[in-house]
């Protein structure tokens, strides 16, 4: 799509655009979600061939809850590992990854601000990445709070037991739960004082997550997803298209 450009003149490409804004920036935040990963082979939640369009038992909503995992563990782990672990780590970072820790270690990039609970970020080299949903990757005793590997989780028979009899809980957001406020008063730090903001892969319908976009201040919002979101009005600049295909062109 072209569109006019007075701050360069003439009818400019989107992705050109987009490039423009990133050369020029030293403080560029990324915000995403799960369709980040799809390019890795990691289904998203709500796109057709999405996670929660599958059939199930339950709901998906109601297994990866808090009262799900209390009172059917057997269940929830079953889903769990098969559905959200085994994907994770049985895939690679693609261009979205890549690109962002390249930026990173250039010095334009200042966070990557996930939903995603995958590592694929870190997998592809970023270190200041906020997980605002936590990740596969930690997990712990809900009794002692011993802290275990994901292949703790993943090669367990059944439901993951730590040696004091606690069950080995994944250190992720579950539905009932709330986001760690750190995590989130980062997030909203590095938001509020981004020159471009480039928000990918999300529906944009999960709050409070969601609601982070409010607190950009700046005019180099860009929005990389594949489907139109209900904040499409809200961006300066809407791609819709893969997200690792148009990474790989900046
Ligand atoms: P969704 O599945 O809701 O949205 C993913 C979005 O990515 C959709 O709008 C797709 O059109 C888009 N998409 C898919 N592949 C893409 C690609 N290659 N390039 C660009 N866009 C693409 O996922 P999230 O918004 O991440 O929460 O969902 C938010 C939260 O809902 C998740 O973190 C999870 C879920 O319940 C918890 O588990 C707490």
């Amino acid at each position: 799509m072209q569109r006019e450009n007075w701050l360069y003149g003439g009818l400019m490409n989107n992705i050109d655009i987009l490039k423009n804004w990133i050369d020029e920036s030293d403080n560029i935040v990324f915000f995403g979600g799960a369709g980040v990963s799809t390019e890795s082979g990691i289904p998203d939640f709500r796109s057709v061939d999405g996670l929660y369009k599958q059939k199930y038992k339950y709901p998906p909503e109601t297994i990866v809850s808090h009262t799900f995992l209390k009172q059917k563990p057997g269940e929830f782990f079953e889903f769990y590992k098969e559905k959200m672990v085994a994907p994770a780590i049985n895939s690679k970072p693609n261009m979205a990854h890549e690109k962002l820790a390249q930026w990173e270690k250039e010095g334009k990039l200042k966070a990557v601000i996930t939903q995603n609970i995958d590592g694929l970020h870190q997998a592809a080299g970023s270190e200041n990445v906020l997980e605002l949903h936590g990740t596969v990757h930690k997990n712990y005793c809900d009794r002692c709070y011993k802290q275990y590997k994901v292949s703790d989780v993943i090669n367990a028979d059944g439901i993951p037991k730590c040696e004091c009899g606690g069950t080995i809980r994944p250190d992720v957001v579950l539905y009932e739960e709330g986001l760690d406020s750190d995590v989130m008063s980062k997030a909203i730090n590095y938001i509020s004082n981004a020159d471009v903001l480039i928000i990918g892969g999300t529906s944009l319908v999960v709050y409070p997550a969601a609601g982070l976009i409010r607190y950009y201040r700046g005019n180099k919002l860009v929005l990389v997803n594949l489907s139109e979101t209900s904040q499409d009005g809200f961006a300066d600049l809407v791609i819709h298209e893969k997200i690792g295909e148009v990474f790989s062109r900046l």
